[in-house]
């Protein structure tokens, strides 16, 4: 049997924190004096912080200054971390918990690939920052998914090869970054969004109990 790994991504896999990145980048553009839908907010998921600002201000239309650019980004994230920072365990998404069970029973080691630079403090609300093997965020990659960066330094962290890693993802941007760095893709969400993954299913209760063990005799 051959060893495998497990890397997940954060927000949309383990934790909703779309809704809150929703409303600071909201209040931001209604800053600049536009609207911002939620629409609008599925362009951001899985995008780097500065990223998604030059998506937004695409979005409306609006060309601002690098200072000024800065300020907003540094506005948006002081009203995020004041959502986040009340953020419980009980915020965990459905099947989350139960997964990393199963693979501390199995032996599987997981380590985090996030594209956020407060996926730390995020993990520590929720009581799993522990847990993992390992943490690779936004502060440690210098180029953002689709980019396979992420992943490979996850690899690294798990000691494994990666074709041994296995990529959990809500992202299309993500399922790309996996699938560049020729690891197993699995899409959690809209499998026709995701229709680049491995594997698709709606969400982690879906998992099949021998789902790992199958992908470790495929290895
Ligand atoms: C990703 C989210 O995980 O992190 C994106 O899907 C977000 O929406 C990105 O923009 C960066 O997050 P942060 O916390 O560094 O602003
Ligand atoms: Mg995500």
């Amino acid at each position: 049997m051959n060893k495998i790994g497990v890397i997940f991504d954060l927000d949309g896999v383990i934790v909703d924190t779309a809704k809150y990145h929703y409303l600071a980048w909201k209040s931001v553009a209604n800053k600049l004096g536009f609207e911002f839908t939620e629409e609008h907010n599925e362009l951001l998921k899985g995008v780097s912080r500065v990223r998604s600002l030059e998506i937004l201000l695409d979005i409306g239309g609006v060309q601002i200054s690098e200072q000024k650019k800065q300020e907003y980004l540094v506005s948006k994230n002081e009203e995020y971390l004041g959502f986040i920072t009340k953020m419980k365990a009980d915020e965990i998404l459905p099947g989350a918990s139960e997964l990393l069970d199963a693979l501390d029973e199995a032996g599987i080691q997981y380590v985090l690939g996030s594209a956020s630079k407060n996926a730390p403090l995020i993990l520590k609300q929720l009581g799993l920052y522990d847990r993992f093997a390992g943490i690779v965020d936004g502060n440690s990659v210098s180029k953002a998914k689709p980019d396979p960066e992420v992943f490979l330094i996850g690899a690294k962290k798990l000691n494994l090869l990666p074709k041994q890693c296995v990529v959990f993802e809500d992202a299309i941007a993500g399922v790309e970054a996996a699938n560049k760095a020729h690891m197993i893709s699995v899409g959690i969400g809209d499998k026709n969004t995701l229709c680049e993954a491995d594997y698709n299913f709606n969400d982690l209760t879906e998992i099949p109990v021998d789902f790992f063990e199958k992908l470790t005799t495929l290895n």
